[in-house]
């Protein structure tokens, strides 16, 4: 068998094992992971890979085959960006479902690789916003992406950067609050993953710029209302221009009174009562009716 076949069979496995990992039944998912090539989205080998989600090591060789398992791999290691765990995105992809023709606005694009699995599900129909405020890591994205027609890679704050109505908004980095142009800017129907992390949330006080614990909401939007629901835990990278000191306290109070699994709604208005809220920010809060 000659290497590239080789390399298909071990995604084919990968693809299998990371969507089990994440209890995800879906062929089409599965397909992305199985046809997205980890290896064209991370530089050149040896890989730091994370253990034990604390130490970087590198994996032995440059060899591809490293890459397929269900770990994190630094993009920017001296700040911890890394390449996310990819059951936990499997997961998270799987709840926003992407479909044909659907336009994708992936917030914290990294250097591409679920930007390409996105593209892939929204396919030729569809297209996919991918918005990197790092310079150096939309270069590389910008660069890792030019052969897909159907992505458009823009350096920039993804709380500010415009973009066309989404019917689905991925964001890859943990917040506060949700930002205005994103609960405007979601289609009837559209479905926003908005990952909540907070320097309490759970473990303690993490150093500046390093990932923050906290839950991951699904906000559906239908009509103009709009439907939450916790679907996953999370620790994730910090977003830039979605976090500021007070909406960080009110969330670590929410946190600490629990209870987030009980939100159903998100309102945009201050007019919901104080025992409906679990978490209250300026003019908008994730409320249990
Ligand atoms: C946890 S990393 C994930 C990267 C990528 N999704 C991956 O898994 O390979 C979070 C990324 O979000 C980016 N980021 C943080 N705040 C942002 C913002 N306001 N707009 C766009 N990107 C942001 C960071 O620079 C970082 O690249």
């Amino acid at each position: 068998m000659d290497r590239d076949a080789e390399l298909r069979v071990i995604r084919a496995a990968y693809a299998k094992q990371v969507l089990a990992a994440a209890s995800v039944r879906d062929d089409r998912l599965e397909e992305a992971f199985a046809v997205i090539r980890r290896e064209d989205f991370l530089g050149p080998g040896p890989w730091p890979i994370l253990r034990w989600l604390r130490d970087y090591v590198p994996s032995p060789t440059a060899d591809p085959i490293y890459l397929y398992t269900d770990d994190l791999v630094g993009i920017l290691p001296e700040r911890r960006i890394n390449n996310g765990q990819p059951s936990l995105h499997a997961h998270l992809i799987h709840r926003a479902s992407p479909a044909i023709g659907d336009h994708v606005v992936h917030v914290g694009t990294g250097t591409g690789y679920f930007t390409a699995i996105l593209a892939h599900l929204a396919g030729a129909a569809g297209r996919v916003t991918g918005i990197e405020y790092n310079r150096e890591l939309a270069a590389r994205a910008k660069a890792h992406l030019a052969s897909f027609a159907n992505v458009d890679v823009v350096e920039g704050d993804g709380t500010l950067a415009p973009f066309d109505d989404a019917d689905v908004i991925y964001v890859n980095a943990g917040c506060t609050r949700p930002a205005e142009s994103w609960l405007d800017r979601l289609a009837d129907g559209g479905r926003l993953i908005l990952p909540m992390t907070s320097g309490q949330g759970f473990g303690g006080t993490p150093p500046e710029g390093m990932a923050r614990a906290g839950a991951v909401f699904l906000i559906e939007r239908r009509g103009s209302d709009y439907f939450a629901k916790w679907i996953s835990p999370v620790a994730i990278f910090p977003c830039e221009g979605g976090r500021d000191e007070p909406s960080e306290r009110a969330l670590a109070d929410a946190f600490a009174k629990g209870e987030w699994q009980q939100v159903t709604r998100l309102y945009r208005n201050e007019d919901v009562p104080e025992q409906r809220c679990w978490l209250r920010g300026s003019g908008w809060c994730l409320a249990y009716s």
